[in-house]
C-alpha cells in the first residue's frame, strides 16, 4: 500500500507541508519501481525524488532561515539522507533486478521509515513550534 499524507504529519507551513506530500509521492513511485525489478524505471525514479528532495531541501533551509530557526542539525542530516539514499540507488541499480521480496521488504521499509520517521517526524517537527508562531501560508519574500 502508498503511503499517504495526513495532517498529523503537518510541521505547520504549507510549502513544507505540499513538498512532503509531492516526496511521499515519489518515495511510493520508488517503492513500486523497486517491486517492479525494473532496473530503468527505478533509475528514472531515484532522479526524480533526488532532484525533488534537493529543491525540498532548498525550501526547507530557506524558510527556516526567515523565522530565525537554527538549521545546522537539518542541513547535516539532509546531506547524510542525500548520501544514504545515492547508496540505496547504486546498490539496487548494481543488482540489476536481482533481488529476493525480503530485499524488497527491507529497502521499501527503509525508504518509509527514512522520509516519515526520520525526516519527517524526527527532524523537521522540530521546526514546527517555531513556524506555528507565523501564518500557515508564510513563505519568504
Ligand atoms: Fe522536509
Amino acid at each position: 500500500m502508498g503511503l499517504v499524507w495526513t495532517e498529523q504529519l503537518s510541521v505547520g507551513n504549507a510549502v513544507i507541508d505540499s513538498d512532503h506530500e509531492k516526496l511521499i509521492g515519489l518515495v511510493n513511485d520508488v517503492r513500486y519501481a523497486i517491486r517492479s525489478r525494473d532496473g530503468f524505471i527505478l533509475t528514472k525514479e531515484f532522479v526524480r525524488l533526488e532532484d525533488w528532495l534537493c529543491i525540498h531541501f532548498a525550501n526547507e533551509e530557506r524558510i527556516a532561515r526567515a523565522v530565525d530557526f537554527d538549521f545546522s542539525e537539518h542541513r547535516q542530516e539532509q546531506q547524510y539522507a542525500l548520501r544514504e539514499l545515492q547508496h540505496l540507488r547504486d546498490e539496487l541499480i548494481a543488482k540489476d533486478g536481482l533481488w529476493s521480496d525480503g530485499a524488497v521488504a527491507h529497502f521499501t521499509g527503509f525508504l518509509e521509515h527514512w522520509l516519515i520517521d526520520d525526516h519527517i517526524i524526527g527532524l523537521n517537527m522540530l521546526m514546527k513550534p517555531t513556524l506555528q508562531a507565523h501564518d500557515y501560508a508564510f513563505q519568504p519574500g
